[in-house]
């Protein structure tokens, strides 16, 4: 296999996150603060993390940033859309997720990242609605203003490249339909203003007639069509999703690999949330909390394979809940039982109690996609981008293939692309060659 080139990360790069709620000011107030030394990048691959490199016994695990060329979190610009007007220091108040203290120390830098008004319709999102909404006489109309925006951004901000990273609600749930078939369907269907088009998807369609790089932080179909899947191969950019894998998910793909790897069987796994910010708020709706859990509940049935065996996993009762309450803000506590089944039929139980803070485990993943993002882009690497499963909960995969959920494999994965992208040794964990 060939090693690619890897263009520069030279200039700025504009990360623009759609929505500037609970994880998009989680995720800018964080590197306003890791840049000015308040705090450390904890959660972060491309920050914190390391690639061991060749034989064991040669000793070398540089950090990932110092193999590949990632941009600085200096040269970081952040920009975004949203329907409530407030600067993001008054989002990240509001949020409710960090600190009044630390958010005072950034407090000019989050006041300057104002939201631009957004391509926004309640039909998709039923539980918001705001005032800092554009107009326009039909979806392709509202695509063309923002484009206007993201040129406008670069230009404003002397910017060298953009990347584009949905963080807003969770739309709808919602089925591939004909419009969504072509380019040239979907941009008719843009026109006559097609139902079948949420705000997500002109979004992603205004990234990629930008040459801006796209992922999608929620379950929304947005970028899972043909239509918008030829404009990003047509156009030579990487895409990836869907929806930020960050807690209760996050746990169950690292444990069912494991009861999968003793092959134990699982008769049942029930999954509950308390939850009590915006996105709980807006998941309590049952057609948005329908394309979640649709998201959710993929991820057992590919770890466990009943098709291979039958035996250990068919008649698995897989519930996910999510609940929304308002004590809790966005510190989520989520409760799993597993109901295992192990030699001669003997059954066990594994429970769960996750407390967790949902915007505090998905900004890392924010950062990185974006970084990540930049440098395929930089790499020449266009469509799906499957090495980044690793970060979502439904992670996108070529026609024909299943998607990998296993959290260990998915890493394997990243880390051998990157070992590809500079040329290295890729790492099989074969070493027949350490007993030679
Ligand atoms: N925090 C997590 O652990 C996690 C994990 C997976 C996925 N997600 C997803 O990430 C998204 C963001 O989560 P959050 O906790 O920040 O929610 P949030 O409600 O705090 O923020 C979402 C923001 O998006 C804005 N918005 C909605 N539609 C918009 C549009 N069309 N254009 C511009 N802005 C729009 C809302 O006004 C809101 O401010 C949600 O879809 C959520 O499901 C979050």
């Amino acid at each position: 296999m060939k090693t690619p080139e890897i263009a520069p990360a030279k200039g700025k790069l504009g990360i623009l996150l759609v929505g500037l709620g609970a994880v998009s000011t989680t995720t800018i107030a964080g590197v306003l603060a890791i840049r000015k030394g308040l705090a450390n990048p904890i959660g972060s691959l491309t920050q914190m993390g390391t690639v061991r490199l060749g034989k064991r016994t040669e000793g070398r695990s540089p950090k990932i940033k110092e193999i590949v060329p990632l941009a600085e979190l200096d040269n970081v610009v952040f920009g975004g859309w949203d329907i409530f007007a407030d600067n993001s220091y008054q989002a990240a108040r509001t949020a409710g997720v960090l600190d009044a203290t630390l958010l005072d120390q950034i407090k000019p830098e989050l006041e300057a990242i104002t939201p631009m008004s957004a391509v926004f319709d309640q039909r998709y999102v039923k539980r918001l609605d705001g005032p800092n909404v554009k107009k326009g006489k039909n979806k392709r109309d509202l695509a063309e203003q923002l484009r206007a925006d993201i040129r406008g951004f670069k230009k404003q901000h002397g910017l060298d490249r953009l990347v584009m990273v949905w963080c807003g609600s969770t739309e709808v749930f919602l089925k591939e339909t004909a419009a969504h078939q072509s380019i040239e369907s979907f941009e008719k269907a843009l026109e006559a203003n097609d139902l079948s088009i949420p705000s997500s998807m002109v979004y992603a369609y205004a990234a990629l007639m930008e040459d801006v790089p796209f992922a999608n932080g929620a379950p929304n179909l947005t970028v899972d069509v043909p239509a918008i899947m030829s404009l990003a191969q047509q156009r030579k950019l990487p895409v990836c999703g869907k929806d930020f894998k960050t807690g209760q998910t996050w746990l169950k793909t690292v444990i069912a690999p494991g009861i999968k790897a003793r092959l134990l069987g699982v008769e049942g796994w029930y999954s509950t949330n308390i939850l009590g910010n915006r996105d709980g708020e807006v998941l309590d709706d049952p057609e948005s909390f329908k394309t979640k859990e649709e998201s959710k509940k993929s991820v057992l049935d590919y770890i466990l394979q009943p098709h291979l065996y039958p035996g250990l996993y068919e008649n698995l009762h897989h519930v996910v809940r999510i609940n929304y309450y308002p004590p809790r803000g966005d510190n989520k506590e989520g409760w799993d039982n597993i109901d295992l089944v192990g030699w001669l039929g003997y059954k066990m139980q594994l429970k769960i109690n996750f407390l967790c803070r949902d915007s505090i485990l998905a900004a890392p993943i924010v950062l990185d996609l974006a970084l990540f993002l930049d440098l395929a882009k930089r790499t020449g690497m266009s469509g799906i981008q499957e090495w980044l499963s690793f970060y979502f909960k439904s992670p996108m995969h070529a026609p024909g293939l299943y998607p990998e959920h296993d959290l260990f494999i998915q890493l394997m994965k990243l880390k051998n692309t990157l070992r590809h992208m500079v040329g290295e040794e890729l790492i099989t964990h074969l070493g027949l060659e350490y007993y030679d």
